[in-house]
């Protein structure tokens, strides 16, 4: 099967056009950029005129297209000016299905041109006969992932170490799809974020963990009595957290949960971690877990933080319950739920993992909008 794609796409202030041999300076310079350089692997660093010149040529273009595949320029309608590119690669024609890859110059990032140009590409491409078409990103490319979810796109998975890197070794890509059949409206985030980037009540600022944050917290899980409240299943290693931290934005997109870091309002300090996990997404009942650095306990900051994304959730988030769990002996803990406005609801018996093969008895506690 062979898929004939339109010469133009119009979408509003954009006009899509195939790349033109004079486009070539334009495509240098937009793609002579930081962000750029970090998530396409295939441009060069420092870019090269010889780049641009194949990237727009009728060669390069020809043989895509013989590939099965196609590229446009984003242009302004008004003033003609090169804005960004979308294209269409890696075509399985007996699958009827291709990946969508673009980009967008430094000068016009910001104003949907991505969004725009994404969803006429996908237009054209699914009346030309396609079916499906992939949409994949790295995990730390938030801002792509968003777009994807803008342009009617919806998250699948993750397809492990599916790309190579820069540096010689290889990536995950976080696949987003958008079937012919599928309405193509934007998907909404799974989990908003904070209104204006943070939570705060004065006390504490609650912001979404970074990677910057990975020796705090490698510091601040090392403790013995934190690291025996943490079940997770990967090694406590700085490399470990800094992975787990560059995948917090696109888990939040996700709406699996949101991990946030606890700083001290008056200095911005580090004081602790706090997340929401949405598992029980269907129920509209997510978990909230927390831990302090020791120098930050025992001034109210743990019953802040809970309080703040407790509300978060309940008004932002529409969760219908908020949960969470101490171990019986943890009596700081249950002060915390306590004053920040939850119930002691069941004991929860055998239901953690403890050392050398035991069981641990969980006392769960709620909190209702
Ligand atoms: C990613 C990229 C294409 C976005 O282009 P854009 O035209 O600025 O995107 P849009 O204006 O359509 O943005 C759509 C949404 O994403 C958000 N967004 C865009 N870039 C973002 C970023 N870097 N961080 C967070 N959010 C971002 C926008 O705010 C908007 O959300 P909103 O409607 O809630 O405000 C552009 O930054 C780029 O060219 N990056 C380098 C190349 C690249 O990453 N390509 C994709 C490879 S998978």
């Amino acid at each position: 099967m062979t898929f004939v794609y339109p010469e133009v796409l119009e979408a509003g202030d954009l006009v899509l056009r195939r790349p033109r041999a004079a486009d070539a300076p334009d495509v240098a310079r937009a793609l002579d950029d930081p962000e750029a350089v970090r998530f396409l692997p295939n441009v060069p660093m420092p870019m090269t005129a010889e780049f641009a010149e194949d990237w727009a040529s009728p060669e390069s273009n020809a043989q895509l297209a013989a590939a099965g595949g196609v590229r446009f320029v984003a242009t302004d309608r008004r003033t003609g000016d090169l804005l960004g590119a979308v294209s269409l690669q890696r075509a399985q024609a007996d699958r009827a299905q291709a990946e969508t890859g673009y980009w967008v110059a430094p000068w016009a990032r910001g104003k949907g041109v991505a969004t725009a140009a994404v969803r006429a590409l996908a237009a054209g491409a699914f009346e030309a006969g396609l079916a499906r078409i992939e949409l994949c990103t790295e995990w730390e490319n938030v801002g792509s992932q968003k777009v994807a979810l803008a342009a009617g796109f919806r998250r699948e998975g993750v397809r492990r170490s599916a790309a190579p890197a820069r540096d010689g070794g290889r990536h995950d890509l976080v696949t987003f799809v958008r079937l012919a059949s599928d309405s193509g409206d934007p998907v909404p985030p799974g989990l908003p974020p904070l209104p204006g980037g943070q939570l705060t009540d004065g006390v504490v600022t609650l912001r979404p963990q970074l990677t910057q944050d990975a020796d705090d917290l490698m510091a601040l899980f090392s403790l013995p009595e934190v690291a025996e409240t943490n079940f997770g299943d990967t090694e406590l290693t700085l490399a470990n957290l800094t992975a787990k931290a560059a995948r917090v934005g696109s888990l939040w997109l996700a709406g699996d949960r949101a991990d946030m870091t606890i700083l001290d309002a008056a200095t911005g300090e580090f004081a602790g971690d706090i997340g929401f996990y949405y598992f029980m997404r269907g129920l509209q009942e997510g978990m909230i877990g927390y831990s302090l650095r020791r120098e930050f306990r025992g001034r109210g900051f743990a019953t802040r933080a809970a309080d703040l994304v407790a509300r978060w959730a309940f008004e932002q988030a529409g969760v219908a319950r908020v949960i969470a769990g101490t171990d019986p002996r943890n009596v700081a803990s249950q002060k915390v739920l306590e004053r920040a406005g939850f119930e002691r609801e069941a004991l929860m018996r055998h239901r953690l993992p403890g050392p050398d093969g035991t069981r641990l008895d969980d006392i769960q506690w709620v909190r209702l909008p």
